[in-house]
């Protein structure tokens, strides 16, 4: 029997001799108090329910469960593990407990997946089984009760949305049509960081600049302009403002671990009330600024235009859907907010990570500018000849693979009880597969430590396993891979090239006067890994 079998027995042990003890006492304390007797008659059965629910709906008696610490009753490993279950938390319980080992958090399973082979298993082999997303309240909130595409079930309802969102954003077409609008907007940046007459020109240029202002506002503008061709005038635009704020506030709830514990325990969700209630309000505001000031208007733009509409962006095909009945109004409205919540922090946190590393490494950044000079002769980067310049892919890899932005992925989710490397997983367990430690375990990696970007073009090894008879290498998954992969790597790879072949073709980039290096400490939510001080950046045209 496994070990966890074995702790589920001790569960149904302990519950059982709860139950027992809180019969005893009763018993004794009714039959010398008659008023009691009347409150015990009303109280009792809910109270043995209670606490028999609590622990049978789980102690579910699954055979061969993976390995997992000793499991308290009602809390489970929760008070062992704590809340902040990061990337490398749980790549050092793996050092324990193995390549996949299961926690219990109150009522929820958490099985976490730590090798190539197995996260094949879960992404590719059985990408149907484990193809879900767990749901619990604040998520419920957020995605209007998987109304949305990223974080509803696998099944109908997430093929239509998928096949739904490919045409307007996740296509070679989208890519020609809108990369010279990318530039564009980089071109601002290069601009403003040069300018000898704006507050951002004259501190880049002397005491350095927080760069991750200036990047959010291009990507906002990136992504609005491709959504709704409208963009932002500049970072003091007070549209720009409200979209932040709502977009920020409603990472920060639905990333905290402040709730945790009404989603563990479902006794004590009624204390969550104001949390939720806080959610709610949030959610209701921020659909409705989507709604209002972008979904509306171009409801009414190709209202007016009648039949002989243009669809002029990616929101028209999207509304056109809903017009044919595929899919209904608020269906259009959480598709804007998965691109909001999906595309533009994980692609800044990224940018931020590579800007870190490369003011840490100028030699990284001379070997960028000498490969770009020797491939193109003179001629600008493009989009369309970043493949010839493999050292600057490599160097967005690099960043990926030691910054993972998403380290857990998205969580998966087995709607049925599974089999995953000769153990049972109980249904409806949260399945994570800790990317970022595929993608640094000195098992694996040469001085996973290091950013060398050398690592991808000297170093080709990887693992065996297949997707299509391509050869996938499941040690690096920064977007994941299978059914539900990131279908924004189409979007997020080139416009990553770009802004860096832009800032190290225009600057030398630098710590800030007095010091040595940038701090690349890093700080995580439930799905993030974002660098925990904004980076200051010395710019020094060249
Ligand atoms: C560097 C930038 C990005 C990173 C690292 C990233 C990473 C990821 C990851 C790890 C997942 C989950 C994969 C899984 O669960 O197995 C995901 C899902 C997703 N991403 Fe991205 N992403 C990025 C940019 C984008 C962009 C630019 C867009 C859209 C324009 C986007 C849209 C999505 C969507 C819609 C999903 C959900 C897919 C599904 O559930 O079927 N992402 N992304």
């Amino acid at each position: 029997m496994g070990t966890h079998s074995k702790n589920m027995s001790k569960t149904n042990f302990l519950s059982n001799l709860i139950l027992l003890a809180i019969f005893i006492t009763v018993l004794t304390y009714s039959s010398t108090n008659p008023k009691f007797s009347l409150y015990l008659a009303i109280c009792l059965p809910i109270i043995l329910y209670l606490v028999h629910s609590l622990f049978s709906s789980h102690a579910q008696n699954y055979e061969n469960t993976p390995p997992s610490p000793f499991a308290l009753p009602i809390f489970g490993n929760w008070l062992q593990v704590g809340n902040d279950l990061n990337h490398r938390r749980l790549a050092n319980l793996s050092k324990s407990y193995g390549p996949i080992f299961l926690l219990k958090l109150g009522v929820r399973n958490l099985v976490v997946v730590s090798n190539p082979q197995l996260a094949c298993e879960v992404l590719h082999a059985q990408g149907v089984e484990f193809g879900s997303r767990p749901r619990n309240v604040v998520f419920d909130i957020f995605t209007g009760g998987g109304q949305d595409m990223v974080f509803t079930v696998y099944g109908d309802h997430w093929r239509k949305m998928r096949r739904i969102m490919t045409l307007p954003f996740f296509t070679n077409k989208v890519v020609n049509t809108y990369s010279n609008m990318w530039e564009d907007e980089m071109d601002k940046v290069v601009r403003d960081l040069k300018q000898n007459d704006n507050m951002i020109g004259i501190k880049a240029k002397t005491e350095g600049f927080v760069i991750r202002k200036r990047l959010q506002l291009m990507l906002y503008n990136i992504m609005y302009r491709m959504m709704f061709d409208e963009g932002f005038e500049s970072m003091e635009d007070p549209k720009f403002m409200e979209a932040t704020k709502f977009n920020s506030e409603r990472s920060r709830l639905a990333q905290s671990f402040e709730y945790n514990y009404g989603d563990f325990i479902p006794l004590l969700r009624p204390f969550l009330r104001r949390y939720l209630s806080k959610c709610r309000d949030l959610q209701q505001r921020r659909l409705a600024f989507f709604n209002n000031y972008y979904v509306e208007k171009r409801r009414k733009i190709m209202a007016a235009n009648g039949e002989n509409h243009n669809i002029s962006c990616a929101i028209d095909y999207i509304i056109d859907a809903e017009n044919r009945g595929e899919i209904s109004k608020d269906n259009v409205l959480y598709i804007v907010e998965n691109i909001n919540v999906a595309a533009i922090e994980t692609t800044l946190w990224s940018m931020e990570w590579a800007i870190a590393e490369l003011v840490n490494h100028p030699k990284i950044q001379q070997k960028i500018r000498q490969e770009i000079a020797t491939v193109l002769n003179g001629k600008p980067v493009t989009e369309a000849n970043l493949e010839q310049l493999p050292y600057l892919q490599a160097t967005v890899k690099e960043t990926l693979r030691l910054h993972t932005p998403i380290p857990l992925l998205v969580p998966h989710m087995n709607l049925e009880e599974a089999k995953l490397g000769g153990y049972t997983i109980p249904r409806e367990s949260k399945v994570v597969v800790n990317a970022w430690w595929l993608a640094n375990n000195p098992e694996w990696w040469k001085n996973p430590e290091e950013f060398r970007p050398e690592r991808f073009i000297e170093e080709e090894g990887s693992t065996d396993a297949t997707v299509g008879g391509g050869k996938v290498d499941y040690r690096f998954l920064p977007f994941g891979v299978g059914r539900r992969s990131c279908p924004g790597i189409i979007l997020a790879m080139p416009i990553l090239g770009l802004i860096i072949s832009k800032l190290v073709t225009n600057f030398e980039m630098k710590p800030p006067p007095g010091e040595e290096k940038i701090d690349v400490s890093e700080e995580g939510g439930q799905f993030s890994l974002h660098i925990a001080k904004h980076s200051t950046v010395l710019f020094s045209p060249i």
